[in-house]
């Protein structure tokens, strides 16, 4: 929610890069986190020239082409994804204070804006827009005011430490004052903010895609705390003023990665980068003799022999992922698991201790009902394990060890690599845990793990077949309501296939479980109503096939079109199919991974019939900051 970028640079530091084109470029990388509006503020001359404009990215440039800025070696840039106070060119940021003089941005919500907007309105302050943000900028001007005999240099500073004490909720803030070129002072609550260390330069961003361009070196900053960049310095502090310090990390992706690539939209190109986020989430984890090392946990051994219970939280399609696991680890582990969307985890008392694992899956790492929820589980006595795709984010970082997924960069709003990874790590653990508890024999790890290491030449295959499902999408681009049927992990690939639907196509979409059909859904089917099946496995246990076949041939009946996902030779749904896709044999547990690709090229193609923007759908963000 929200894309932040600051930059300073200093005239002779040989790079010649200006604040806005520095910035602009930022924005472009971060318009996924929101698209409502963007706007800039640079300064030069000893004032501060902004400009912003509601709706995407492209409207502000037009505008800038228009109404240039001057040149400048500071700068930030904000991309919106609105909360206080509609897309509006009033409600853009920066917002400005201290008559113009300051320029402040902002990711998060203020809780305690009102009783502030209050206090300042009392002391003559009047408001443009209807944002908490400008209450903000308000209240720093304010503070900045009242210290009006500090040295200039840590006047700014001192000033975002005041205001942030009085700050309730979650916020990362950037600002500059006409007084200080060179100079943006930064503060993170609960919200995410990176530091991007260059020569004789300095960078902000939301996430490292705001400076990738120019450097690979990041710093991530701890929970309340401030930072000041200029040119050759890095200062942070909590904020009281007491020196902080915050880690730094190489960035093991580069500016290529963050491009399309020749592909259309990112999303298409991250459906195809998924055999390698496999194979990267897989890479390094067996030792020479096939069994797994996961180093990185950094919970011990015993402590994860004694877990009792697992939890895993996560929301949108990292709770899918979740759903999963369960599957896997409760067959593998025999770990009683649970799944609970985060946000709901958190606000209904749940049972957990000393003896659950809480596994939080995250794409991001910043969603904010997840983050509450490690918190929340750790007041408890519980232990969490991240399982993330982005590192230096703050749920990893809050949690007691971290599982990293290794999709790169996922750009696209609508997530597709990260869940094929996320869903691999979920499985690397499931086998860690059997191996050290002693549920599997070595050899039947290696067995799954062989099965697991070939996934990602099938799920190339289905991908060199897309062609197929992209015709079969074209041909439905005017249907209203598509159906999805699954069981066991066909379930979660089922509410996959529709969450991908709903967001990029907007139409109404739902996943069910295949057995609840009588138990109501079978209602909604009607004479021509799309309804796509996840078949599993015919060489599978316990009749699951011979029940999905049943389930077809139920919505068949009532006049449905199936289009059926089965594994390769299974000639048996042929019969009860307008149309078949094929995926590549592997064992039921594993066939996610296959199972979801088509159901994702489907919704790209259909959305993409339909002429809509697959990367950024609408009233979507990538990252989502608040509860
Ligand atoms: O970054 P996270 O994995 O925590 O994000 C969770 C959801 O917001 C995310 O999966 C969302 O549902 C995606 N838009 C799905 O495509």
């Amino acid at each position: 929610m929200c894309g932040i970028v600051g930059y300073v640079g200093r005239a002779d530091n040989g790079h010649q890069h200006k604040a806005l084109d520095v910035v602009l470029e930022g924005l472009r990388r971060l318009e996924y986190r929101g698209y409502d509006s963007a706007g800039v503020a640079v300064l030069a001359d000893g004032e501060v020239f902004s400009a912003k404009k509601a709706g995407k990215l492209s409207n502000l440039l037009n505008e800038l082409e228009e109404n240039p800025l001057p040149e400048s070696l500071t700068g930030i840039g904000h991309t919106r994804w609105a909360t206080h106070g509609g897309p509006t060119d009033l409600n853009a940021h920066p917002h400005l204070a201290d008559g113009g003089k300051l320029a402040l941005i902002h990711n998060g919500i203020i809780e305690n804006f009102a009783e502030l907007k209050e206090e300042l309105l009392a002391k003559g302050v009047t408001f443009l827009s209807e944002t908490d943000t400008e209450v903000a900028a308000a209240l720093l001007a304010d503070e900045y005011q009242a210290d009006a005999d500090l040295e200039p240099k840590i006047r700014l500073t001192v000033a975002m430490q005041r205001a942030c004490q009085r700050l309730e909720g979650a916020f990362t803030l950037l600002a500059i004052h006409a007084d200080l070129p060179g100079v943006v002072v930064a503060a993170r609550r609960n919200s995410p903010l990176v530091v991007g260390l260059g020569d004789g330069e300095n960078f902000l961003g939301s996430d490292v895609s705001g400076f990738i361009d120019y450097t690979r070196r990041a710093v991530e900053l701890g929970q309340d705390q401030i930072v000041t960049i200029t040119p050759d310095e890095v200062v942070i502090t909590d904020f009281f003023g007491l020196p902080a310090t915050g880690k730094e990390y190489h960035v093991d992706w580069d500016a290529a990665a963050a491009e399309k690539d020749g592909y259309p939209s990112f999303m298409e190109k991250e459906i195809h980068e998924q055999p390698r986020a496999i194979r990267d989430t897989l890479l390094g984890r067996t030792d020479a003799n096939g069994a797994l090392i996961l180093d990185e946990l950094r919970i011990s051994e015993s402590i994860l022999r004694s877990v009792d219970k697992i939890v895993v939280i996560a929301c949108g399609t990292s709770a899918y992922v979740g759903q999963v696991a369960k599957y896997a680890i409760e067959h593998w582990c025999r770990i009683p698991t649970e799944v609970e969307l985060s946000h709901e985890f958190r606000y209904r008392d749940p049972i957990v201790n000393e003896k659950t694992l809480v596994v939080a899956i995250s794409q991001s790492g910043e969603t904010m009902d997840t983050l509450m929820a490690v918190r929340h589980a750790r007041e408890q006595g519980a232990k969490v394990l991240a399982i993330c795709n982005t590192n230096g984010s703050t749920i990893p970082r809050e949690s007691d060890a971290v599982l990293y997924t290794h999709a790169g960069p996922e750009i696209a709003v609508a997530s597709t690599k990260a869940f094929l990874a996320q869903i691999t790590a979920a499985y690397v653990l499931g086998l860690y845990l059997a191996q050290l508890r002693g549920n599997k024999f070595a050899d039947e790890i290696r067995v799954i793990l062989d099965e697991l290491s070939a996934t990602p030449a099938k799920v190339q295959e289905v991908l060199d077949r897309e062609q197929e499902v992209k015709d079969l999408a074209a041909s439905m681009k005017d249907v209203e309501s598509v159906l999805f049927l699954g069981r066991h992990v066909g379930f979660p690939v089922a509410m996959e296939g529709a969450l991908k639907l709903k967001e990029l196509a907007y139409i109404h979409a739902e996943g069910f479980a295949a057995g609840e059909l009588k138990h109501g859904p079978i209602a909604l089917i009607d004479e021509g109503q799309p309804v796509f099946v996840v078949v599993p496995s015919p060489r599978g246990r316990d009749s699951l096939h011979a029940k999905v076949v049943s389930n077809i041939q139920e919505v068949r009946a009532r006049g449905a079109k199936t289009i059926v996902i089965a594994e390769e030779g299974d000639e048996a749904v042929r019969a009860y199919a307008e149309h078949v896709f094929y995926i590549p044999q592997t064992p039921t547990l594993l066939a996610p991974l296959l199972a979801t690709v088509p159901l994702q090229i489907f919704a790209c193609a259909l959305a993409t019939a339909k002429g809509f923007d697959v990367d950024q759908p609408r009233n979507l963000a990538k990252s989502v900051t608040v509860e």
